[in-house]
């Protein structure tokens, strides 16, 4: 099931790049949309706070006047709250989807996927206190279903349901409880969603803005074609007649009519300690984790900066070199993608006289292995292009095009610019070609983005500037797409062919003699 969830992710991706661009794509901004459409729900709901009436006797007419003589502003932002609200919940259940099908949620990332449990729960109850707040016909269904549910539990002495049987039974106390209630979960929900991504550097918490204004325009036409309206006043002594169910948060009471409470709260439970399990999958291998050489480091940082999980922090040195910081990489945050590894400085392959330890190296897929990779494959005839392919990219699981040899890596962006220069400029292939994971959505977050910026020479470490661009090509789509990968390769593997070879190429671009700034240049020293 996963693998299909993933297709359709991808599909969906790639159909949605085409449509709004890799940077408006609202797939690739699934928790960014969450968190921009709990401002909106925060934002109107200080509105409606501001002029409703707090009583339970008032409550209703209050919100009836917002909605019908004000309908210009209140019901406006009546509205934009309620389907924020709902807008929350289906980006939150898209992103769950999401993350679960490309596989985020073991290892180092089991804390955002913990912390997601939470969330779910805190949501659905601020939800649901919000309709029960409205006091209306609605409100009286759902407060009479969870009375009784609430009722199934041992906790109670006395039964919630009771306070629901007269019409006078509810009282301003039990409704200024109510909204505490609403105003204290989604507070606490917020500080879940910052614990949420703590773990993550970087996170895409505001869409781009185009995006954000599309999705402002979408509600305000449907608050005005299809506005939020409340049900009859809530009657006690009345059973309620047909109800307009809001199927993203009141799913439950309908299924609480049907079948036990007892058997809702083991879905509910069991549902959630689920979740949890799924993540606490004893079968995963976690990733070897990142290692620092503090012999070849010089402190700059980038190895941190660059970092998609917040796994590295920068400490003092203890080693006594002339340098102030040392990073320190914390195990249980990395995920071993390597993009620390391709954004440090000393992760040169030219070094041959002593041997290849950058200040930073994956435990199990070391630097001067890839370099030994890369020799290995050019030792004979050299191919015509070299590959560099993401783990996560498959199209070329059944084989490559003929002249191409392929290297794995965990992420393109563990890949060094120098490595780059080093195939050109030592003839260990005529071309480079690199193969991501995805555009829009970089299994490691950020591999693709960095990649891309350090080759447009936009991001520490760039690209030199001797690499001439015409051996040199990117493909960043994801395995959505594998015919465009596999016919780029191709396409790009004739064109490299009918270039000069090896030594006629060197000649052309005076690669052939080395300068002696180019050796100082390479001899990068902590
Ligand atoms: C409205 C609720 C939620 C919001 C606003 C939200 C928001 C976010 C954001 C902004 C990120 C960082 C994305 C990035 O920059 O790559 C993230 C990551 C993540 N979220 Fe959520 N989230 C929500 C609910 C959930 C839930 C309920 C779960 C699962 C139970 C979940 C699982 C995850 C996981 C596993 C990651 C980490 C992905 C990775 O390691 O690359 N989220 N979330
Ligand atoms: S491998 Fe490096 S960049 Fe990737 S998570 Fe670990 S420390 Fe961060
Ligand atoms: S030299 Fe390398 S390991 Fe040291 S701080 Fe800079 S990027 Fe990180």
């Amino acid at each position: 099931m996963k693998r299909y969830l993933k297709r359709g992710f991808l599909k969906a991706g790639s159909w949605a790049d085409e449509v709004f661009g890799p940077t408006l794509n609202p797939l690739s901004q699934l928790g960014a949309l969450g968190f921009f459409f709990y401002w909106i729900v925060a934002a109107s709901g200080i509105y409606l706070y501001i002029v409703f009436d707090t009583s339970v006797v008032g409550v209703y007419e209050s919100i009836e006047y917002l909605t019908h003589d004000q309908w210009y502003l209140g019901g406006i932002m009546r509205s934009f709250h309620r389907y924020a609200s709902d807008a929350m919940v289906l980006f939150m259940s898209l992103h769950i989807l999401h993350e679960y099908s490309f596989d985020r949620y073991k290892g180092a990332r089991a804390f955002s996927w913990f912390t997601g449990v939470p969330v779910l729960w805190l949501l659905y109850a601020a939800g649901i206190s919000g309709y029960w707040l409205v006091w209306d016909e609605l409100a009286q269904y759902i407060a009479i279903g969870t009375a009784e549910w609430l009722d199934w539990l041992p906790f109670f002495g006395e039964p919630v349901a009771r306070n629901f049987l007269t019409p006078d039974a509810m009282d301003d106390r039990f409704f200024s409880l109510l909204i505490f209630m609403h105003i204290f979960l989604p507070l606490f929900l917020l500080f879940v969603l910052w614990l949420h991504i703590t773990r993550i550097s970087k996170p895409k918490i505001n869409p781009p803005r185009i995006l954000a204004f599309g999705m402002m325009a979408m509600m305000f036409v449907l608050s005005l074609v299809y506005p939020a309206i409340s049900h009859d006043a809530a009657d006690l002594a009345m059973v309620p007649g047909e109800l307009r169910i809001d199927w993203f948060y009141l799913i439950i009471y309908p299924m609480l009519d049907k079948v036990p409470a007892g058997f809702m709260w083991a879905l509910a439970i069991g549902g959630s300690i689920g979740l949890v399990g799924m993540a606490l999958d004893p079968r995963f291998r976690r990733p070897g984790v990142a290692e620092v050489n503090l012999e070849s480091c010089n402190g700059c940082e980038r190895c941190m900066n660059d970092c998609p999980y917040a796994a590295i922090s920068m400490e003092r040195r203890t080693d006594g070199q002339p340098f102030a910081r040392e990073p320190v990489v914390n195990a249980s945050n990395c995920v071993g993608c390597g993009i620390c590894v391709g954004a440090c400085p000393t992760s040169m392959p030219f070094r041959t006289a002593a041997p290849l330890i950058p200040g930073i190296d994956l435990a199990d897929r070391k630097l001067a292995d890839l370099r030994g990779e890369i020799d290995a494959l050019a030792a004979g005839e050299p191919p015509q292009v070299i590959a560099f392919n993401c783990q996560y990219n498959k199209s070329f699981a059944s084989g490559v095009p003929d002249g191409v040899s392929l290297v794995s890596l965990p992420c393109i962006g563990m890949l060094p610019p120098p490595f780059i220069d080093y195939v050109l400029s030592r003839g260990k292939a005529k071309g480079v070609f690199l193969a991501g994971c995805g555009t829009s959505d970089c299994e490691n977050r950020l591999g693709a983005q960095w990649s891309a910026d350090r080759l447009a020479r936009k991001r520490d470490p760039y690209l030199r500037a001797r690499v001439p661009e015409e051996r040199l090509e990117a493909f960043w789509p994801g395995s959505a797409d594998p015919g465009g990968v596999r016919s780029a390769l191709e396409g790009f593997t004739s064109r490299i062919s009918a270039m000069p070879d090896l030594q006629q190429h060197k000649r052309d671009l005076k690669m052939g003699v080395r300068l002696p700034q180019d050796e100082a240049a390479e001899e990068v020293t902590p």
